[in-house]
């Protein structure tokens, strides 16, 4: 069966049903805001306290990222800590910060995705802090999309600091051959301090669509996570040109960056 645009949206609701999960009885066990996501309902960003200053919370990334490397925390244990840690910077004040570091824009990408700043946080002497992260801005035109793709031996979080996105997530279960069989977890739009991460377990296929106009986006790249093999490894994939399976996974082929970004325009 082939795969169009809308298939996770409305195919996941009818697997909950299928899997013998009512909508009230997910709503009940906490699955609320996973079918919610899955429904394609809007998550706006969580608005707690923000209360930390930028420079700490900048530090407390780089504390995450040793914990994971050093294997103190879990994938999805440092996913739901990046996520709590989003909701405690105001992005104004992280954007502020950014503006005091090194960034080095890099060359306009061949591809049609968005231009892309390196960024070096600078300690009380003007030296590059030593965080164990990458951190990155990823600026978005409206035609800009981050087409579909997978990782391995890395982890990253993406945070909203300008406009919003159409965020398409995918769970990696295994590859075959030239292909990955996933599975569709979230279509969401992620506004201005909203969070998107990744890890090998959870959501390791990630789409990122400007929603209404120019959008940005500030990284936190996390990679030489497995001793031995390379310090990462991306994959683009064409979940629409994949075959949908009865059990609401997707045979999604491998594809070129090239390719993919002719296929994946910003109206897909
Ligand atoms: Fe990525």
């Amino acid at each position: 069966m082939p795969v169009t645009t809308r298939d996770w949206v409305l195919a996941a609701p009818a697997s909950l049903d299928a899997f013998g999960i009512d909508r009230r009885s997910a709503m009940a066990s906490g699955l609320a805001a996973f079918s919610l996501a899955l429904l394609g309902c809007e998550v706006s960003a969580a608005k707690p306290q923000r209360r930390m200053a930028a420079r700490d919370w900048i530090e407390r990334q780089g504390e995450l990222a040793r914990a994971l490397k050093g294997g103190q925390i879990s994938p999805l244990q440092w996913m739901a800590d990046a996520e709590r840690l989003a909701g405690e910077i105001e992005v104004a004040e992280l954007m502020a910060e950014v503006d005091k570091a090194q960034v080095t824009q890099n060359a306009m990408p061949p591809t049609n995705d968005p231009r892309k700043s390196s960024i070096r946080f600078l300690d009380a002497e003007g030296a590059p802090r030593k965080l164990g992260y990458g951190a990155a801005l990823f600026a978005f035109e409206p035609h800009n999309v981050i087409t579909p793709h997978g990782h391995r031996h890395m982890v990253s979080s993406h945070l909203v600091v300008e406009g919003a996105f159409r965020v398409r997530n995918f769970d990696r279960l295994r590859d075959e051959g030239e292909a990955m069989i996933i599975r569709p977890t979230r279509d969401y739009i992620a506004r201005t301090g909203a969070l998107s991460a990744m890890s090998g377990p959870s959501d390791n296929i990630h789409w990122f669509v400007p929603e209404g106009g120019k959008a940005m986006t500030f990284d936190v790249i996390i990679s030489g996570l497995d001793q031995g093999e390379a310090d990462y490894e991306i994959e683009a994939i064409d979940p629409l040109g994949g075959i949908a399976r009865p059990d609401g996974t997707i045979l999604a082929p491998k594809m070129s960056f090239e390719a993919a970004s002719v296929k994946y325009s910003a109206e897909i």
